[in-house]
């Protein structure tokens, strides 16, 4: 169970530090065009294999990803304070464009998990460069676990008993499905009235403003965002080489929408298996609706 991890910047090596402490693979590559970052964070990584699980953390050049059964994509630029995920598109797509026929043509057979930003559009990129591998993007299970934690917060429950999803854009224009999401299996409304909470219009509107801004707000104070998105990543790639089908928002070429964009869906060891749409309220599919168009336009930016 070997992961390659591309771009050993602070995602990367914070992906592969979580998947080294949750036991994710059993063996990480770091590749980096800085030979030198990789070598050294793939070192510091790998001190941490004898007191967790093991995994035999290593650095090369793209040959080492052979055999690898995921490759992570966390290369590229990330954003300036003040800076929007899309001001990224044309930079980093043009990393995408020599990194990714590499990992294509050293990694035949490997899901490619895409984290770069702006994640859904560059979703689409690599599925264009990499013809016949599973390619997702990170996507929104980010936002999905900042808005369950931020639900949590209010409901005063531990946030694995939230369940809700953010769908769309990984950025500005994402849609809270406030529909579908659950505290203890009540609809999040019905739960606050049961254990006498407020839940008013602008308890809501601060939950979606801090699940929507949040990493604006991380941005401005340590100018990069890198432990959720970590946990993100390495969850999800331990769904993948598991074959877990763990529901997940990441973001898939979505043919409805004509563009990738997250929805739940159903996560194994070919990558996507299939795509939910939760039940949604007229408002909330139109601003699906919104979100795509969003998206689309990034993805016309690309020439796709
Ligand atoms: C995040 O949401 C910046 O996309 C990154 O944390």
């Amino acid at each position: 169970m070997k992961v390659g991890v591309v771009g050993a910047g602070l995602v990367g090596a914070t992906a592969a530090y979580a998947m080294t402490l949750r036991g994710s693979c059993s063996a990480l590559v770091l590749v980096d065009q800085d030979e030198g970052r990789a070598r050294a964070e793939a070192q510091d990584i790998a001190h941490a294999a004898p007191i967790s699980h093991g995994v035999r953390v290593s650095s090369g050049d793209y040959a080492a990803l052979q055999g690898s059964k995921l490759v992570l994509i966390a290369a590229g630029a990330n954003q300036k304070p003040g800076e929007g995920r899309t001001e990224l598109l044309e930079k980093n797509a043009e990393i995408f464009r020599q990194v990714i026929p590499q990992v294509a043509a050293h990694a035949p057979g490997a899901v490619v998990l895409i984290a770069t930003n702006p994640v859904d559009a560059l979703t689409d990129l690599a599925v264009h460069l990499a013809p016949g591998h599973a390619v997702m993007g990170s996507g929104t299970v980010l936002d999905s676990a900042r808005l369950r934690w931020l639900i949590a917060q209010h409901a005063g429950v531990d946030a694995t008993n939230v369940h809700g999803y953010v769908l769309g854009e990984h950025g500005d224009s994402e849609v809270i499905a406030w529909s579908s999401a659950t505290v203890a299996g009540l609809p999040v409304a019905e739960f606050m009235a049961a254990r006498g909470l407020p839940w008013t219009q602008d308890i809501r509107a601060e939950i979606e403003t801090g699940t929507r801004d949040a990493a604006a707000s991380i941005i401005g104070g340590k100018r990069a965002t890198y432990y959720g998105i970590g946990a993100a990543l390495a969850r999800i790639a331990e769904r993948v080489l598991g074959d877990r089908r763990a529901v997940l928002t990441v973001s898939a070429p979505t043919p409805e929408y004509g563009v990738s964009l997250s929805l739940p869906r159903i996560v194994a060891a070919g990558g996507i298996e299939a795509s939910v749409m939760p039940k949604l309220t007229d408002d909330e599919k139109a601003a699906l609706g919104r979100s795509a168009a969003v998206l689309r336009a990034s993805k016309e930016r690309l020439g796709l």
